[in-house]
């Protein structure tokens, strides 16, 4: 049945414009003002947002697997949760067993979350290993409809050496894919932990200090410096830091194409949080760490300035009790990651609209037109147009509420935005024009689809 939705601000680049929304057979189907009710079902957005589906594009959904630090959510628990919250299309990390094949992941992958996903969804691969058999399968992956990929300068069991990110890009660059890049020095994070263990300091404290801004900004300089070699256009992700940013502007400045994504946890919260009593600071356990307020505020600096281009979560939720515990006496040991898929538009709503940080456009742009557009789903996604994906939020800016563990979707046992309370948050969800979440709950389980994204639609 085709919906209607009345009477709404519909959010488009230029700003909300007032008009109604036609979608049916899962497409937008007619835009315009006061088109006629029709057989449709009317829906009445008065004094409502209508935006489009917001997209992440950092997720990991069953990380893990099978190990004692295993994330608390699956795909089942983690896309619930994203549509809940207003986000219609995840992209998450797929990451094959060492010295597997990118098809072995892919499989693993879509095993997991086909007929299980409740939002849309797609895969990063993340290059783990590399020689001529891995570099022959991306055009299978091209054809498969994974079109990013992933790799890490940190993490001894993940990451790559320079030579081989350099081969990495110019390989997946010739595929029209965009790489993005866990930017911290590895060789630095390692001697940052040994010097914290060696001087006794062991308590989450050590977190941060084990891996402050320059082993980040270092990395950020030295991955753009591969790409320009390689002539590949990359991706930052989880930009965490004033001196990372600096790194970006200057290669921008020397005419670099490069995109950056920075995530609410890097706007919102700050190191002092590593401070708290009873082992509460692994609640913020990741990596990069949450940082100073002076990187927090340059941060915002570069959102207002249109630096930066898109805001995933990194959601990678893992429970407080008997997870984050594990590293209960030695900081290196506690699981790096977080939740956030479920609050990220209402938390940049409240947080950059309401506080006048940014307009509502800026907002679809960042969650939802940008992710689009440089990752192969545009104009599929992430826009309000005829002929889009029926993908739609009706967001009620003068809701007023409170985040809680208690109430929220993810299956995780906290949420780092515990007690926020916020003004304004989707009310309905439409996923391929269906209702399928309101007020916080999720109405439609499984419906999610696979989306076979295209090539990267490079805009600067
Ligand atoms: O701490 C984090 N961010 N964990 C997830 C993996 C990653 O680095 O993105
Ligand atoms: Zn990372
Ligand atoms: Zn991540």
């Amino acid at each position: 049945m085709s919906v209607l939705i009345q009477n709404g601000a519909l959010v488009l680049p230029e700003g909300p414009v007032r008009a109604d929304l036609r979608m049916d057979g899962g497409r937008i189907v007619q835009i315009g003002p006061d088109l006629p009710a029709g057989d449709s079902q009317v829906v009445d957005a008065a004094g409502k947002l209508v935006f489009p589906g917001f997209i992440d594009t950092h997720t990991h959904f069953e990380m893990n697997k099978g190990l004692p630090n295993e994330t608390a959510d699956d795909w089942r628990t983690g896309s619930m949760a994203a549509l809940a919250g207003g986000t219609t299309t995840v992209l998450d990390f797929a990451e094959p067993q060492r010295g597997c094949s990118l098809r072995s992941a892919l499989e693993t992958w879509h095993k997991r979350a086909d007929g299980v996903a409740s939002c849309h969804y797609g895969f990063h691969m993340t290059i783990k290993d590399w020689d001529s058999r891995i570099q022959a399968e991306l055009k299978d992956m091209t054809a498969a409809g994974v079109t990013s990929y992933k790799v890490y300068m940190a993490y001894d069991n993940l990451r790559l050496s320079d030579g081989v990110i350099y081969e990495v890009l110019k390989a997946t660059a010739a595929e029209g894919a965009v790489v993005g890049c866990h930017c911290e020095n590895g060789d630095l994070v390692t001697a940052g932990i040994a010097a914290q263990r060696a001087a006794g300091n062991l308590g989450v404290e050590a977190h941060p200090l084990s891996r402050p801004p320059l082993v980040e900004a270092e990395a950020v300089g030295r991955y753009l410096a591969i790409a320009e070699l390689a002539g590949a256009p990359v991706n930052i992700v989880h930009l965490s830091t004033r001196r990372g940013l600096e790194a970006v502007r200057a290669a921008r400045a020397r005419g670099q194409k490069l995109y950056v994504e920075t995530c609410p946890q890097y706007l919102l919260l700050d190191d002092s949080l590593y401070g708290l009593p009873d082992f509460e600071g692994a609640k913020y356990v990741f990596s990069p760490p949450a940082r100073s307020r002076d990187d927090r505020a340059a941060l915002w600096e570069g959102v207002a300035a249109g630096e930066i281009d898109t805001m995933g979560t990194d959601h990678c939720s893992f429970d407080f009790h008997g997870v984050k515990e594990l590293g209960r006496d030695d900081f290196a040991k506690i699981p790096n990651g977080l939740p956030g898929v479920e609050h990220r538009p209402a938390l940049m709503y409240h947080f950059g609209v309401g506080q006048g940080r940014m307009t509502v456009s800026d907002l679809a742009r960042l969650l939802a037109e940008n992710p689009a557009k440089l990752f192969g789903m545009w104009p599929q996604k992430g826009c309000l147009a005829v002929g889009s994906d029926a993908d739609v939020v009706l967001f009620d800016p003068a809701r007023t509420w409170t985040i809680t563990a208690k109430e929220q979707v993810q299956a995780v046992d906290y949420t780092p935005y515990e007690g926020m309370t916020l003004t304004g948050r989707p009310e309905a969800v439409f996923l391929s024009g269906r209702l399928a979440a309101r007020d916080g709950k999720v109405l439609l389980e499984g419906q999610g689809q696979f989306v076979r994204r295209g090539k990267s639609q490079f805009w600067r």
